[in-house]
């Protein structure tokens, strides 16, 4: 079997078009454009690749994105002083602060301290405790992008049986949340580190989704044959070949487990960009929920 490459630059394009209507319909009527905060603490290359991407999707569907830089040294003070003005700032609709914190220790309060209206990630307690009681909340970006790409690419989830690789509280434990919800009722077997007999789980499953943040987690002989593989990973690994001295390379064995899937998605090129179009409709979810809800 050779695997169905799923294209998610090419969906995320479609997305990004809606979007972009939907955004131009909201200045129309709203006499401004959606607005996005960025906070960028540090100078990580991969988080500064990450936010650029953001704002020129940003820019490309007629949303506004401002970016707040701080040094690596900033203290947390600082940081939620950051946070404060995006909140209160009119013309911002979504806040976002990217991840990995040079300090991770002070993720948790500066997370807790965005506006939850306008909490365009879904970390924040209140979304994340609406998403487990089904109520409708701003979501996390990645788990709402792989759903959305499993959905257009016409994979049944219903009743499926999926094993999602990795409980980060970015990826896997919300998606494993989305996956089971009313409505899309997939049955989720959540796998991580301390799992027992990881083939045994992924072996019986009609869709992997992994998110482990390491290379190689899913390999050929793990994989049903038919199955469906979903590959969240992002790792920068050295290659002398290339001007940057590196590439991109997800978690799966690609070229093996495709030789057995029945459909795949590659890295890059896969989740990532349909990541980035969450971001851009959780903003308008935002701008247009901001502006009826009573202030
Ligand atoms: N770092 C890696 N993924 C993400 C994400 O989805 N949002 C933020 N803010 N930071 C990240």
């Amino acid at each position: 079997m050779s695997a169905r490459i799923l294209d998610g630059k090419s969906l995320a394009a479609e997305l990004r078009a809606e979007i972009a209507a939907d955004a131009a319909a909201f200045r129309a009527a709203h006499g401004r454009a959606p607005g996005l905060g960025v906070i960028l603490v540090g100078d990580d290359p991969a988080s500064r690749s990450y936010v650029t991407s953001k704002q020129k999707a940003c820019a490309a569907a007629g949303i506004q994105s401002r970016e707040i830089a701080l040094p690596a040294t900033a203290s947390q003070a600082e940081i939620l002083a950051a946070v404060r003005q995006l909140n209160e700032d009119e013309a911002t609709d979504g806040v976002l602060v990217q991840l990995p914190l040079p300090d991770s220790t002070m993720e948790a309060d500066v997370l807790a301290a965005v506006d939850p209206a306008k909490d365009v990630d879904g970390f924040h307690a209140l979304n994340i405790g609406r998403l487990v009681q089904g109520k409708p909340a701003l979501a996390p970006c990645t788990p709402c992008g792989v759903l959305e790409l499993l959905r257009r690419v016409g994979i049944p989830l219903a009743g499926a049986n999926v094993v999602v690789i990795g409980r980060s509280q970015i990826v896997g434990r919300p998606l494993s949340i989305l996956l089971s919800q009313k409505g899309t009722d997939a049955t989720v077997t959540l796998c991580h580190t301390r799992t027992r007999d990881l083939p045994q789980h992924t072996r019986a499953a009609d869709i992997v989704i992994v998110a482990a943040g390491r290379p190689n987690t899913l390999t050929a002989n793990m994989v049903k044959p038919g199955a469906v593989v979903v590959d969240v990973g992002v790792n920068r690994v050295p290659d002398a070949s290339r001007a940057s001295g590196y590439r991109l390379v997800g978690d799966v064995d690609f070229a093996a487990v495709a030789a057995r899937a029945s459909a795949i998605t590659p890295v890059p090129g896969g989740v990532g960009p349909l990541t980035v179009a969450m971001l851009l409709r959780n903003t308008l979810t935002a701008a247009r929920a901001r502006l009826t809800l009573p202030s």
